[in-house]
């Protein structure tokens, strides 16, 4: 419960219609779209400007008030879950564009602004924001930058770090830092602004940023092959991007198909069936290219690899059968998954994909495992379903087990036990497999500088300051 006092303090930084104290607005705010922790925050701020954010913060500060920055609350990790007595400040209200200019094709917008919105915007301008995945329709920007997104797109275009270049940020400490001011070029020293990305709002809030947009796909096939196996996803994955400049590169199991099938209402891409599905996208530039793709197709079978596979013919089948991947994650919530998302060097796959196999199969013989990921970055998602029979903490209880062998399984390969989650509080027990004790005691020194009294979402990526 906040003190009486203090609540007169944030009613005069925010006006009192953007004080929300409301048990329904507390338990909207306060978690993402993990189930493991119940949100308990004491209030809710929606704030107008930097200024006002500003405000909040040092305001935290005088009277050591934890804060959880907050956006479309779309994660996967914990990181926006506030469960103890927190003020959770969301971006919502700082999500208009603030600035286009075409010559440099940046757009500079609020951190609360909705990806698809940014999307559509840059659509509109004759350009394109690349930065792609299921939740655009609700994720926000600063929450996209705060967790370095990834998605689908990732092997071409790379992640959120690469489209930012500049952002406005309100330290922990209350001080407003513009960061590289959407220059191409600038080395002077180092550039705080990649501090920020993926830095889970543990050293400052992001109000706005400056995002670089580039030049329109041209129309793109999409290709869907029913693979032999396991390795063959990685001989396929090689012989495509060998010769063709892929935009995506997906895979799913076949149980993975049978639920999106299932319980979507779409139809399978051909009869028949494989143990798993390779999704690939490349821009259909010209006849020859569409051409290399069938002769690389017809290589795939003849060497075993491909059972069977689909082309698209036209734009509505391509976002079809994206739709087969796409909705592969909302499909599962039904069965309040244990969600991995691992990564390995995509030319260490093959022998990590073989151990991490067995370990599965060895350590869930009784639990149903789906596979899916952007295998063509080196991207798995390895999701355990929870059984009906068993309860949410005993089900938890028996993953957080297996991930530890499999954070073992990562050190040996030096992978990434978050490849694009992020960390917050589901990842941090392990992040030592992929992090050195000296690496986190950096981090720490670094939490510290920005964010000296340690208000800012505590207690995310890793524990207290020591
Ligand atoms: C995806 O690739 O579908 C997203 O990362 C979400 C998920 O892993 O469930
Ligand atoms: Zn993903």
């Amino acid at each position: 419960m906040l003190a009486e006092t203090i609540i007169k303090q944030l009613v005069a930084i925010v006006g009192e219609p953007r004080l929300l104290l409301g048990d329904d607005d507390l338990k909207r705010f306060g978690i993402d779209r993990t189930t493991l922790w119940t949100p308990a925050p004491s209030a809710v701020l929606l704030p107008g400007s930097v200024a006002e954010v500003q405000a909040i913060v040092r305001l935290a500060n005088e009277h050591n008030l934890a804060v959880v920055p907050s956006g479309g609350r779309t994660g996967l990790s914990g990181g926006a879950v506030a469960k103890d007595g927190e003020l959770v400040v969301a971006m919502d209200r700082l999500n208009s564009v603030l600035d286009f200019n075409p010559m440099d094709r940046t757009v500079t917008v609020g951190a609360g602004m909705i990806t698809a919105q940014l999307q559509d915007f840059a659509e509109q301008q004759g350009l394109f924001y690349p930065v792609d995945f299921a939740s655009t329709g609700s994720s926000q920007i600063g929450g996209n930058i705060a967790t370095n997104a990834g998605g689908i797109k990732v092997i071409k275009y790379g992640m959120t770090r690469n489209w930012v270049a500049g952002l406005k940020v309100v330290t922990g400490n209350g001080d407003v830092l513009e960061l590289n001011k959407g220059l191409a070029k600038n080395n002077t020293g180092y550039d705080l602004r990649h501090l920020f990305i993926g830095s889970e709002g543990t050293l400052g809030l992001i109000c706005e940023a400056t995002i670089q947009l580039t030049r329109p796909p041209l129309e793109s096939s999409v290709m869907v092959l029913g693979v032999a196996d396991f390795p063959a996803i990685m001989d396929v994955l090689r012989c495509f991007s060998t010769d063709i400049d892929l935009s995506a590169f997906e895979f799913f199991s076949q149980q993975a198909l049978e639920k999106v099938t299932a319980h979507r209402g779409h139809p399978k891409p051909f009869e028949t069936e494989a143990p798993f599905y390779a999704l690939l996208e490349f821009e259909n530039s010209s006849e020859a290219v569409l051409e290399q793709a069938m002769a690389i197709f017809e290589t795939c079978v003849e060497s075993g690899w491909v059972l069977d596979g689909v082309l698209s013919q036209s734009l509505s089948q391509a976002s079809n059968l994206w739709k087969l991947r796409e909705d592969i994650s909302e499909t599962l919530w039904h069965w309040k998954p244990y969600k991995n998302d691992i990564s390995v060097r995509v030319s260490r796959m093959p022998e990590f994909l073989r151990e991490v196999d067995e370990l599965v199969a060895r350590q869930y013989p009784d639990f149903e495992v789906v596979w899916y990921g952007h295998i063509g970055d080196g991207n798995l998602h390895l999701n355990i379903l929870k059984p009906e029979t068993l309860e949410v903490a005993q089900f938890h209880a028996k993953c957080v087990n297996v991930s530890s062998e499999i954070g073992q399984l990562l050190a040996k390969y030096e992978g990434s036990v978050s490849a694009e989650h992020g960390v917050g509080l589901l990842k941090k027990d392990y992040l030592h497999y992929s992090r050195s004790a000296e690496e986190m005691a950096m981090m720490r020194s670094i939490k510290r500088a920005f964010d000296a009294n340690g208000i800012l979402n505590p207690g995310k990526v890793f524990d207290e300051l020591s």
